[in-house]
């Protein structure tokens, strides 16, 4: 069975660009987004780790660290690198676990069989800091993933860890939220500013700081 929401993030030693690591010491108590490509050298994965790159203020801002997974070997990453630094206009910042026996891409079911080959597929892993998977995101080889969705869930899931609120369809930060339906009106009204019952279960407010 793959990785469910709440579930413990595994932990695993692995070969990255930047020297081995334990997973979880890596990470030592930061939100992470470990995601996944399926191949070194490939033009949609290029634009992605690129992209990944110029984020790096934005990802760190928010308190997460990034770390990519392809099952090519360390030095096939560490060729490419220049590839992605030209693309993305930004040098390579975060690490690219090498992962050619397949250690990391089994225990997070990276691999989908019918998705053409022993290669990954676009997996993306939001954990935090107490290593419980948030949110998880799969799309195949031919669609690159959006980086600004990531983040904006990124910013969503710490919102609603903040306070009793969900976010909207199409939410983007500085957006109404709603209030949590266990919160009776009368308190919402004390504890948010701009509190307006459309129904007894969807009541906006304003996003709280
Ligand atoms: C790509 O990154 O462009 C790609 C990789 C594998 C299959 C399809 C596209």
């Amino acid at each position: 069975m793959g990785i469910r929401l709440g579930d413990q993030a595994p932990n695993f030693t692995a070969d990255t660009t930047e020297g081995t690591i334990d997973f979880h010491q890596w990470k030592a108590g930061s939100w992470a987004v470990l995601f996944s490509h399926p191949a070194d050298f490939t033009p949609v994965c290029t634009t992605e780790l690129g992209r990944t790159a110029a984020l790096k203020e934005e990802f760190a801002r928010r308190g997460v660290k990034v770390i990519a997974v392809s099952v090519d070997p360390v030095g096939s990453h560490r060729s490419w690198a220049p590839d992605i630094a030209e693309v993305g206009g930004t040098e390579l910042n975060f690490p690219i676990i090498a992962d050619p026996d397949r250690t990391v891409s089994q225990l997070y079911d990276m691999i989908h069989p019918g998705e053409g080959d022993t290669s990954t597929v676009r997996s993306v892993f939001i954990i935090d800091p107490a290593n419980r998977v948030r949110l998880t995101l799969t799309y195949p080889k031919s669609v690159g993933r959006n980086f600004g969705e990531i983040l904006r869930v990124i910013d969503a899931l710490q919102l609603t860890d903040r306070a009793p609120v969900s976010t909207p369809v199409d939410w983007a930060p500085g957006d109404r939220i709603i209030v949590s339906p266990a919160m009776p009106t009368e308190e919402a009204r004390q504890r948010f500013e701009d509190v307006e019952e459309v129904r007894p279960y969807l009541r906006w407010a304003r996003q709280p700081a």
